[in-house]
């Protein structure tokens, strides 16, 4: 469903993603981990059309995203680190737009929609973008993604600025999502979330995917059981807790 090869991005001089190779299978959970600056959402920017390549490449869905941006596009969805939304829309106009610019079929996705809200407590369609706090942004953004039922689904730190409830509402969907057929590649910092709910984890330091593998197969790699102290093992963060006493 996602594949990359060598994929690479330079900034300048500076690469931030580095002959990164990934191949996520259908209906996977795939967790990509990583400390902040290593590349995540530069390598998601990639995998989802919204970033040049420097080189290398990618395959959603069998088809090359240098060739086909726009049959992708169609078919995933993308929740992005900040949620960019037209503020001077109302909520309910948003989601027209939506509708209206992936072609969906309009009583089907509005269906769905509803299920969404009522789940999310989002009930603040008729009031503008602009007023709305990062947490309601980030519910809507969510929700007018699954409305669309994707196949391939990207989220970048999905439950920053999300209350408990919603984060747990949002950790059941992407589940029961991935259940049905959607495969998720998705980015966290909590890595509690990443422990219980991914099929594989990869974890990218610097540009570079350092280990990648089921967390048993990771602890077979490590002298550590928890995915935290593999984690702070391999991209070194270990050395913390003697830095903090000296301080
Ligand atoms: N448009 C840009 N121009 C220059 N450098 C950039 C740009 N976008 C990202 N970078 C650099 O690329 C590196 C990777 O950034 P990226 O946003 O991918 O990190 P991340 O893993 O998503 O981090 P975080 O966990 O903080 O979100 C960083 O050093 C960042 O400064
Ligand atoms: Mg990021």
């Amino acid at each position: 469903m996602i594949i990359a090869k060598e994929l690479t991005r330079k900034f300048g001089d500076f690469t931030a993603v580095d002959r990164l190779n990934l191949e996520i299978k259908p209906s996977e959970i795939y967790g990509f981990l990583g400390p902040n600056g290593a590349g995540k959402t530069t390598t998601i920017r990639m995998l989802t059309g919204s970033l040049s390549i420097t080189s290398g490449t990618v395959k959603i869905l069998d088809m090359d995203i240098a060739e086909k941006p726009i049959e992708i596009k169609k078919r995933i969805g993308v929740v992005p680190e900040e949620p960019k939304m037209y503020g001077n829309l109302k909520g309910k106009e948003f989601v027209d737009f939506i509708i209206n610019i992936y072609k969906v079929n309009r009583q089907e996705t509005l269906g769905r929609l509803k299920e969404l809200c009522d789940i999310f407590d989002i009930n603040y369609l008729e009031d503008f973008i602009n007023d709305y706090s990062h947490g309601m942004k980030q519910k809507l953004m969510v929700a007018t993604v699954l409305m669309r039922k994707p196949d391939v689904i990207f989220l970048d730190e999905p439950t920053v600025g999300l209350d408990a409830k919603s984060a747990k509402i949002l950790k059941m969907l992407i589940q029961k999502y991935a259940e049905e057929g959607t495969t998720i590649f998705f980015t966290t910092h909590i890595l509690e979330i990443a422990e219980k709910m991914c099929k594989r984890i990869g974890i990218i330091n610097k540009g570079k995917l350092i280990a990648e593998g089921t967390l048993n197969e990771l602890r077979t790699k490590s002298r550590y059981k928890t995915l935290e102290d593999i984690f702070l093992e391999l991209t070194g963060g270990e050395e913390v807790s003697d830095l903090i006493k000296e301080l």
